[in-house]
């Protein structure tokens, strides 16, 4: 009896630790929701009435600021890097994968609003973070806290993006790929299925799927895995060596946060090969089913997902800065 009640207690003793080592971890991310709520308690009604203000005369940049926060979460952590300029173009947003990466210009309207609002106290990184929400939201899509309290990052490279480990997810990659390259920035496999759902808004170009038209395996073929009737649609748009044209990634409904995307995919019409990859596990699978069901949690695991995404590599604390202007480090 005493025994048993002792290695009870060593038990509840181990959890206690474990519970604090948890929470530890979890403040030593240094983020938290309303972060600026004594410092600026505005900054976050600053933020979503530039964008709703943006969004009602360019509702097309949804996709790209939306996507900005991916870009910059990927590489070196969501630390505003994507943000960096660099007169030589030696900063990662001028590495090739950053294709149709816009918008740099509403990041800089937010920034100047809450400059004046409340100088040097809000970081570009955790702008980026919450304008990706606030143009989810615009486009109907779920409302989620976001945590802040980033920092900005000092270094952006043009040889990051590229990086065939750390850099960007290539949009021909298979699916041991995809969730590879998640997990290694903590990311799950659900977490990859979720977030991919950000393509039901906004466009490629075609030369981000033109091979799986035209010359998939290098033999003039198109790819096998794709609707042959959406291929011949998308023929008719994207001619061979079209480096301009952009088609819609949801087509019908590209401008609503939706559902739609899902039922594409598992039509064997998503665009790229990156979407219809999610068709080749059975987790990933499982969950483009479920998505388009009734009781669909896609809204709510899309919060839940960016929010972990939010999390990769984040300065907090004293590392990094507040940057003045985002395109420049101070
Ligand atoms: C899973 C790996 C991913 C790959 C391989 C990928 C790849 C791509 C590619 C190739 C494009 C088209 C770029 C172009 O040709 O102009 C694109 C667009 C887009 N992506 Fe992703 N993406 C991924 C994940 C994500 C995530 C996690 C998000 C955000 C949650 C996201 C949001 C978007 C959006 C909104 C667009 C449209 C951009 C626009 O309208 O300009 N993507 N993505
Ligand atoms: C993207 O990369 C290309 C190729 O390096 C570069 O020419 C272009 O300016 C970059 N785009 C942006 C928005 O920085
Ligand atoms: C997935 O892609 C990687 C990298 O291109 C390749 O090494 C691997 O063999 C591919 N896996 C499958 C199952 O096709
Ligand atoms: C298809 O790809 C192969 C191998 O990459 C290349 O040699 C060929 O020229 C391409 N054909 C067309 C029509 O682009």
């Amino acid at each position: 009896m005493t025994t048993s009640k002792n290695s009870f207690g060593v038990f509840m003793l181990q959890m206690m630790v474990l519970s604090l080592l948890i929470t530890l971890q979890a403040e030593g991310q240094g983020l938290k929701v309303g972060f600026y709520e004594k410092t600026c308690p505005h900054a976050e009604k600053i933020v979503s009435d530039v964008i709703k203000e943006v969004m009602a005369v360019a509702p097309s940049l949804s996709g790209p600021l939306l996507r900005m926060h991916f870009h910059d979460c990927f590489i070196r952590g969501c630390d505003g890097s994507v943000l960096l300029d660099s007169p030589t173009r030696q900063s990662e947003k001028y590495a090739p994968p950053n294709l149709s990466l816009r918008g740099f210009n509403i990041i800089d309207r937010v920034k100047l609003a809450l400059e004046k609002a409340c100088p040097g106290l809000v970081s570009c990184a955790d702008i980026v973070a919450l304008v990706a929400r606030d143009v989810t939201v615009e486009t109907k899509g779920p409302f989620w806290e976001v945590e802040t309290g980033r920092r900005d990052g000092k270094v952006s490279l043009f040889s990051d993006p590229i990086n065939p480990v750390t850099g960007l997810i290539s949009f021909a990659s298979n699916i041991t790929t995809l969730k590879q390259k998640f997990a290694l920035r903590g990311l799950s496999t659900k977490d990859l299925v979720v977030l991919s759902g950000g393509h039901t808004i906004g466009m490629s170009h075609c030369t981000s799927f033109e091979s799986r038209l035209y010359n998939f395996t290098g033999k003039g073929d198109t790819d096998p895995t794709m609707d042959p009737n959406y291929i011949a649609r998308l023929k008719l748009k994207c001619k061979p060596n079209d480096q301009t044209t952009l088609a819609e990634l949801d087509p019908g409904s590209f401008k609503t946060f939706d559902d739609s995307y899902y039922k594409l995919v598992t039509k064997r019409r998503g665009l790229l090969e990156s979407d219809a990859a999610l068709l080749n596990d059975r987790e990933t699978k499982a969950y483009l089913v479920q998505a388009t069901s009734h009781g669909s949690t896609f809204f709510k695991d899309f919060g839940v997902s960016m929010v972990n995404m939010g999390r990769i590599g984040v300065l907090t604390g004293s590392q990094g800065e507040i940057r003045k202007v985002c395109s420049k480090a101070n």
